[in-house]
Order: structure tokens, then C-alpha cells, then sequence
């Protein structure tokens, strides 16, 4: 066999290899380093790790073995472990590399506005200058492609290493499900299959350094909040509700689930809160008043701001370029860019 393929081979199969530890890959984990070749009879794999556990490298080794088994190597294979502090998953726990703050934006009921909202705070923390990557894991209904202007399909670039590279919307970083969906496909995933694809979104996207990344939920409490719960730490979640009470008691039950999985609620954003007639100026409150306050006493959590309902809003997200970029001295922009200012406190907090 020529050396590079055999290369190849022993590269795939030692990098699907699970960490008996960290429950993911030895390639996620950038593990694998080099294959040396001694002589005619002698393979050295060598893996890097970020401490030194003989227990655990035993584990590895075996392993890697069975995974290296079907390959029948001709000769002895060695697997040596060489220490790289800098891969040192254990420090960050369950985090992401690079990444410093995990938002995750939920909802009680859909329709409340939770992508709106998710891409006008995501251009919001960009216009202050952080740098800002979004998930849209509302897998049932994933609208954030559309709201940044990308109707349907969108092939993203893959690094050859199992990763794929973000979408990048002036400088905002984005993976979406509807990217792997033509327009009016519906989808149908089954809870082992969400918990995977939400792991990939996570795990193998480059995202590289990001301030803050927010993720889209699907609305309610099903397996997507709760793998994602498992998967990573979250550093919060934000509620978001429209004022009227069949809302109010949806949004409930979901701030009820955060609780639930150790997950802090940074707070509530009622969306839709007051309508301003664009002829008259006149302001009626269409739902009711008050809701996303009321929600946000019972639950001891910050209201961090109120959205009024506005046609510009809707007709920004249809035309790809959300509100807050569109017009950044408005009224809206002014609301999520105090939002936005808001979220490190209220992340502080809980640290
Ligand atoms: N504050 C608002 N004013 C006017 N329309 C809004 C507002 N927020 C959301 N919408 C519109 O309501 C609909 C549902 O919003 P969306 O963000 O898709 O909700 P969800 O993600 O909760 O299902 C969309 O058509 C959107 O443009
Ligand atoms: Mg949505």
C-alpha cells in the first residue's frame, strides 16, 4: 500500500476512535498527530494529550487498537502519547475553544419572534464590535438563513478535516439546517439524530474566536434544549415572549425547562409589545400590557427589553437584512443595542 493512503486509513480510523473521558472523537479533539514508519515492520501512531493519564491512555491504546484492527497493518503497530497542553480539554470543561459566551434563545410557543429577535441582538453585539457567530437549530422551522438573506441551499466550505466553515454575513457567522434544505422541504429528525446534528454545529464548525454565540432553539422543551444542555455549558438563555397571557404561560413552562437543566435565564425580551401607528404616532398596546414584566417578576429574572411591533421588522427579516443593519439609528436598533450592553452583567452573574 503507498504510504500516504495507508496514512489516510490509519488517520480515519484511530480519529473516529471515542474519548473514553470526554465522550467525543480523538479527531474532534485534534488528538491524532503523525504516523512514523521504522524500518519494514514497525507503524508508530502518535497521539497528542493534553495530560498525562496512564489509566486512560491504556484505555485509548486498546481502543485505537480494535479500531485499527479491519485494517490488518502489516507488522507491530506502537501507539505512543506525547503531552500538548494546549489541546487541555479538562480546563474548559464542556466549552468551546475560542468561544467565550453560549446563548441559547428560546421560546415557548414559535411565531413569538425568537428568530427576529436572534438576528437583530446578533447584529446588534456585532455593531459593538464583538465578534459574533449564530446557531439556527430551530430544526422544524430553521428561519435565520432567510432573515441574513439566504433563501434555501447553501453549500458550505469543508477544511478537508471534518469541519465545516461557517457562513460568513458581514463578518456574522452562520450555520443553519436550512442550508442542507431546498426552500419548501419539510424535515423529519428523530431525537438521536437532533442530538447528533446539534453536536456537529457545535463541535465541528470553525468557528474560531467568538465573543458570543447564540443559538436559535426550537420553540417548547424538547430534545434539542436538552441535548444541547448535556452537550456544552451554557453561559445563559433568553425568554422570548410576546405580552399576551397564552404566551406568558408557554414561556413559563420553557424558563421552567432552563431551570430545570441548570441552565441560567439572563432574562426576558417581550417581543411585539406595543404597536406605534406609522400614520398618527398613536400607541396601542395589541396583546396586552405588561406580559413580559409580569413573566420576568415571577421567574426573579430581568425584563432586558421590549420590542414594539412594526411592520419594518417584518419586512427587513423577509428582505434578508435585519432591522438593526438597516437602520442602525432607529428606535429598534437603539432597543437591542441596550440589550445587547446588558448581556455581560447579566452573564457575570451567574459565573
Ligand atoms: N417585532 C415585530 N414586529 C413585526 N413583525 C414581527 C416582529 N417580530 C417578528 N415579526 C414577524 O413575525 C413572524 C414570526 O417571527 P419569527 O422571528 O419567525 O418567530 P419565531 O422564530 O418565534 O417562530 C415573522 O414574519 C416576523 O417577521
Ligand atoms: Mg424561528
Amino acid at each position: 500500500m503507498e504510504q500516504t493512503q495507508l496514512e489516510n486509513e490509519i488517520r480515519q480510523a484511530v480519529e473516529g476512535v471515542e474519548h473514553p473521558a470526554f465522550k467525543r472523537s480523538l479527531g474532534d479533539l485534534g488528538m491524532y498527530d503523525r504516523l512514523e514508519q521504522d524500518g519494514e515492520d514497525v507503524l508508530r501512531v502518535f497521539l497528542k494529550t493534553p495530560k498525562q493519564d496512564r489509566k486512560q491512555e491504556i484505555d485509548i491504546e486498546a481502543k485505537v487498537r480494535g479500531a485499527l484492527q479491519p485494517l490488518q497493518l502489516p507488522g507491530k503497530v506502537k501507539i505512543r502519547f506525547e503531552l500538548d497542553e494546549s489541546l487541555a480539554p479538562e480546563e474548559t470543561g464542556n466549552r468551546i475553544r475560542g468561544i467565550k459566551n453560549i446563548v441559547a434563545i428560546g421560546s415557548g410557543k414559535g411565531g413569538v419572534g425568537k428568530s427576529t429577535v436572534t438576528a437583530n441582538l446578533a447584529a446588534a453585539l456585532k455593531l459593538r464590535g464583538h465578534a459574533v457567530g449564530v446557531i439556527d437549530a430551530d430544526i422544524y422551522g430553521p428561519s435565520l438563513g432567510k432573515l441574513f438573506g439566504f433563501n434555501g441551499r447553501v453549500a458550505l466550505k469543508g477544511d478537508g478535516k471534518n469541519r465545516i466553515d461557517p457562513l460568513d454575513v458581514n463578518g456574522i457567522k452562520l450555520v443553519s439546517f436550512s442550508f442542507m434544505l431546498n426552500p419548501d422541504q419539510a424535515v423529519v429528525w428523530r431525537g438521536p439524530m437532533l442530538g447528533k446534528a446539534v453536536e456537529q454545529f457545535l463541535f465541528q464548525v470553525n468557528w474560531g474566536e467568538l465573543d458570543y454565540l447564540l443559538i436559535d432553539l426550537p420553540p417548547g422543551t424538547g430534545d434539542v434544549q436538552l441535548s444541547l444542555a448535556q452537550l456544552i455549558d451554557l453561559d445563559g438563555a433568553i425568554i422570548v415572549t410576546t405580552p399576551q397571557n397564552v404566551a406568558l404561560q408557554d414561556a413559563g413552562r420553557a424558563a421552567h425547562m432552563f431551570l430545570e437543566v441548570k441552565v441560567p435565564i439572563l432574562g426576558v425580551i417581550e417581543n411585539m409589545s406595543l404597536f406605534v401607528c406609522p400614520n398618527c404616532g398613536h400607541e396601542s398596546h395589541v396583546f396586552s400590557k405588561n406580559g413580559g414584566q409580569s413573566l420576568a417578576s415571577r421567574f426573579k429574572m430581568p425584563l432586558l427589553g421590549e420590542i414594539p411591533l412594526l411592520g419594518d421588522i417584518m419586512e427587513s427579516g423577509e428582505e434578508g437584512e435585519p432591522i438593526v443593519l438597516r437602520e442602525r439609528g432607529g428606535p429598534v436598533a437603539q432597543a437591542f443595542l441596550a440589550i445587547a450592553d446588558k448581556l455581560p452583567t447579566e452573564i457575570d452573574k451567574y459565573r
